[in-house]
């Protein structure tokens, strides 16, 4: 079995963070996105996968690499214009060949991976295999209708969802999926739809087979997804402190990486903070990611994730839920007048009291 992870997309939703970044290497509990996926391939036992690759292939390729840290072989597939998951498909047809496929999206994270969905494929050997979960906001995906333990159709994001089932973002397909794709026209958003893919197999009575999610999943399409999938990720940490520790209190699960100092401060986990920071005079509440190279300063912060080299100093009153990107600074002003000084980029949000 090969993998197909989809790693094109422009992340609108994430914005201002995609304006510089790919939405799969946005760290969440400090790994990026996207490795998480790369660790489900390795533990199914999947060697070959193929990444496809939009705008940010660049940054992608940078991190990834030749895929070696997870003992997997890469091939970047570039996808000219994201025009759909079914397009991606269709793109990755030389590289899958005949043999079935794990389709991962992304920006998707499963907390019990993907090996009980692949050796459950094996076992039945389907046409096609999807997972699903119950979702509380099922218009904001594709919907699965299920009568009688059979899929009776797909509709993708539908106003009215006739179930709460959602279609998780990961596939397992066999080479039938080539001739379904072929068949597709794009829909109303200008897409070719996976979605649509499946439903072309189900008509032509292919074997499509369901599985439900068991415990979470997260699709990190928008920002309190972020949020929601760190303090899930963070929950399961242990506690490790490499870092240097000065007169401060760390309770709970807690990683302080090298060369980092916490001096006078607070920590209560579940918290990590990366390589090389400086917390001083601070409180880090719990579901707080502090990415490599950071500086906080006599501020408070809870339930945060904060990217590599950012400075956060001085703030009065405490931080909270916020994603805070690369290199930013944060500080309080040195006018006695009460001022507020801003250099905001495009799609900038800041919520003030
Ligand atoms: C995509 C699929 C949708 C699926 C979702 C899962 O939506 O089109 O069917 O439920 O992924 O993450 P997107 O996140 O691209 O809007």
């Amino acid at each position: 079995m090969k993998g197909l992870i989809l790693s094109g997309g422009k992340g609108t939703r994430l914005r201002p963070i995609t304006h510089t970044s790919a939405k799969q290497l946005i760290p969440v509990a400090n790994k990026p996105i996207l490795f998480y996926s790369l660790e489900a391939m390795q533990e199914a036992g999947i060697k070959e996968v193929g990444i496809v690759v939009g705008d940010t292939w660049k940054e992608i390729k940078e991190s990834v690499g030749d895929g070696n840290k997870w003992n997997l072989n890469i091939t970047y597939i570039h996808q000219e214009a994201p025009l759909g998951l079914a397009h991606a498909v269709m793109i990755s047809q030389d590289f899958l060949g005949k043999e079935p496929f794990v389709m991962y999206l992304g920006d998707n994270i499963l907390k019990e991976g993907i090996k009980r969905f692949v050796n459950e494929f094996e076992r039945d050997l389907p046409d096609a295999q999807i997972f699903v979960a119950e979702v509380t906001n099922p218009q904001d995906f594709g919907v699965v209708v299920i009568k009688d333990n059979r899929i009776t159709k797909l509709i993708e994001k539908p106003k009215k969802p006739p179930s709460n089932l959602a279609l998780v973002g990961v596939y397992i397909f066999t080479s039938q999926i080539f001739e379904a794709v072929k068949n597709l026209k794009p829909s109303w958003r200008g897409e070719y739809e996976i979605t649509d893919a499946i439903n072309w197999l189900l008509n032509k009575k292919y074997k499509v087979n369901h599985l439900r999610v068991k415990g979470w999943w997260k699709d990190t399409g928008r920002p309190e997804d972020l949020l929601e999938a760190n303090r899930i990720l963070l929950e399961d940490i242990t506690r490790e402190i490499k870092g240097k520790v000065v007169n401060s209190s760390i309770k709970g699960r807690v990683i302080i990486e090298e060369n980092s100092t916490i001096e006078n401060s607070h920590i209560r986990g579940p918290v990590v903070i990366g390589k090389n920071c400086i917390i001083k005079e601070s409180y880090i509440g719990p579901f707080t990611s502090i990415n490599n190279k950071c500086e906080v300063i006599k501020t408070e912060l809870e339930d945060c994730i904060i990217m590599e080299g950012s400075r956060i100093l001085d703030i009065n009153g405490r931080i909270e839920e916020s994603i805070i990107g690369k290199e930013v600074l944060i500080k309080r002003n040195d006018s006695k007048r009460t001022v507020k000084k801003f250099v905001l980029g495009d799609h900038s949000i800041i919520n003030l009291d």
